[in-house]
C-alpha cells in the first residue's frame, strides 16, 4: 500500500479521514478524487493543502474515463470510497443523484478498480442498510438489508457490488457501516450542525413528528479512525459495523443543543414527519473493536465541543447557508413550518 485515492474526501467524514492519514501516515501519498457536489468544501482540506503527501484531483467516481486517468497518473493502489450523496431528505425529493453516485458510482469504481489491479478496495457504507431496528436490538453484520429510504436503498445496492466484485472477481473489498456521525466540517443539513446553526441565529428548529426517533451518534473522528482501522485490518469480503454506543432521541439532542447554546426552548416547532422515517438505529460493533478499534470522543464532551466549534467557526458555515442551501431549505422546511404554524 503507497498510493491511497480517498474518493469523496472533500466531504465531512472523508475529509476527517484525510486530515488523519496525512498527519498521522507520511509513508502514504494520499489523492483527494471528489466531484465537488454542493457537499464537496476544500475549506475542509486547509490544513493539509501543503502537505508533501496530498494531492487533488476532481472527479466524478461514475466517470469512467477520469477514473482510469486518474488511477494512471497517481499509480494508485489502494480506493477508499467515501463518495456519496448522503442526506435522506434530499433522496426524498431528488433521488436521481442518489442511483448516480452510490450505486452506479460504485460500480465504476469497482470495476475500473479491479481492471487497474487495486489491491484494497475499501467502501464507507451505512447502518441505515439495516432498516428500522427493533428496540433492545443491535444490527450485527450479517443481518438482511432492509432499507427503507432511497438513501438507504442506493446505499445497499453499492455495497450489493462490493460483494459481488470481491465474490465474482476476488477483488480485496472491506465494508464498514458507520451510525450518525457528527461534529465539525458537516454540512449545515443534518441534524446536529443544522440545529445549532439555526438556533445560533435564533431560528425555528423542525423537529420531524414527535422527535422520538432514535440514533446512534458517533464522532466524525472515530468514523474516521474506525475506517483506517478496517483499511488497516480488515478481513477481505467482511463488513464492519462503527457505532458511538451513544443512542438519544432526537427531540433529547434537541433540548441538549439549545441548552449548550444558552437558546430558548421555545425555538422547537415540531413538524409534519419525514416519509418513510426509520424509528430506531442501533448497531452492535463488537467485530470491529476485536481490531483494535476504540472510540476516543464520549457523546457528552464531543457534543460539547462540537458546539462549540460552529459558534466559534462562522467562517466556515455562513457561507455555505446561501445560494443552493436556501433553495433546499425552502424545499424541505418552508411548508412544514407553515404547517407546524397553522397547527
Ligand atoms: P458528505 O455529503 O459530507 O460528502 C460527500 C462527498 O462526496 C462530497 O465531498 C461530494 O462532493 C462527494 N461526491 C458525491 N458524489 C460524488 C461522485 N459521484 N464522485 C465523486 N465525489 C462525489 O458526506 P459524509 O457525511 O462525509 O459521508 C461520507 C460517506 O459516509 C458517505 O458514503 C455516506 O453514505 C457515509 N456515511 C455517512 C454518515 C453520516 O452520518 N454523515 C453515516 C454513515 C455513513
Ligand atoms: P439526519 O441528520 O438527516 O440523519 P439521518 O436521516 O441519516 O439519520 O437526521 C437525523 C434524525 O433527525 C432523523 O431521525 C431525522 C431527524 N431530523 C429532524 O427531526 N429534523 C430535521 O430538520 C432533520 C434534518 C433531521
Amino acid at each position: 500500500m503507497k498510493n491511497i485515492l480517498v474518493t469523496g474526501g472533500a466531504g465531512f467524514i472523508g475529509s476527517a479521514f484525510v486530515r488523519h492519514m496525512v498527519a498521522t501516515h507520511p509513508e502514504y501519498n494520499i489523492i483527494v478524487y471528489d466531484k465537488m457536489t454542493y457537499a464537496g468544501n476544500l475549506d475542509n482540506l486547509l490544513s493539509v493543502t501543503d502537505e508533501p503527501n496530498y494531492r487533488f484531483e476532481q472527479g466524478d467516481i461514475a466517470h469512467r474515463e477520469t477514473v482510469k486517468q486518474v488511477f494512471d497518473r497517481h499509480a494508485i493502489d489502494t480506493v477508499v470510497n467515501f463518495a456519496a450523496e448522503s442526506h435522506v431528505d434530499r433522496s426524498i425529493l431528488s433521488p436521481d443523484a442518489f442511483v448516480h453516485s452510490n450505486a452506479v458510482g460504485v460500480h465504476i469504481l469497482l470495476d475500473e478498480s479491479r481492471l487497474f489491479g487495486i489491491e484494497r478496495f475499501v467502501q464507507v457504507s451505512t447502518d441505515e442498510v439495516y432498516g428500522d431496528i427493533a428496540e433492545d436490538t443491535f444490527s450485527v453484520e450479517d443481518d438482511p438489508f432492509l432499507p427503507n429510504s432511497p438513501y438507504a436503498a442506493s446505499k445497499a445496492a453499492g455495497e450489493l457490488m462490493v460483494r459481488a466484485y470481491h465474490i465474482t472477481h476476488g477483488l480485496n473489498t472491506v465494508v464498514t457501516r458507520g451510525s450518525n456521525t457528527f461534529g465539525p466540517y458537516q454540512y449545515p443539513e443534518k441534524i446536529v450542525p443544522f440545529f445549532i446553526t439555526e438556533a445560533l441565529d435564533n431560528r425555528p428548529l423542525p423537529v420531524y413528528g414527535n422527535g422520538m426517533q432514535v440514533r446512534d451518534w458517533l464522532y466524525v473522528d472515530d468514523h474516521a479512525l474506525g475506517v483506517a482501522t478496517a483499511l488497516f485490518k480488515g478481513e477481505p469480503g467482511e463488513a464492519y459495523n462503527i457505532a458511538g454506543e451513544h443512542r438519544e432521541h432526537n427531540i433529547d439532542v434537541t433540548h441538549r443543543i439549545l441548552e449548550l447554546l444558552g437558546k430558548p426552548e421555545t425555538l422547537i416547532k415540531h413538524v409534519p414527519d419525514r416519509e418513510g422515517h426509520d424509528l430506531r438505529y442501533a448497531m452492535n460493533c463488537d467485530k470491529l473493536k476485536a481490531l483494535g478499534w476504540q472510540q476516543q470522543h464520549p457523546f457528552d464532551r464531543a457534543i460539547t465541543e462540537t458546539a462549540e466549534w460552529y459558534r466559534n467557526n462562522e467562517w466556515w458555515w455562513r457561507k455555505i447557508k446561501t445560494g443552493e442551501y436556501l433553495e433546499f431549505y425552502r424545499r424541505q422546511y418552508a411548508a412544514r413550518l407553515a404547517a407546524a404554524e397553522n397547527a
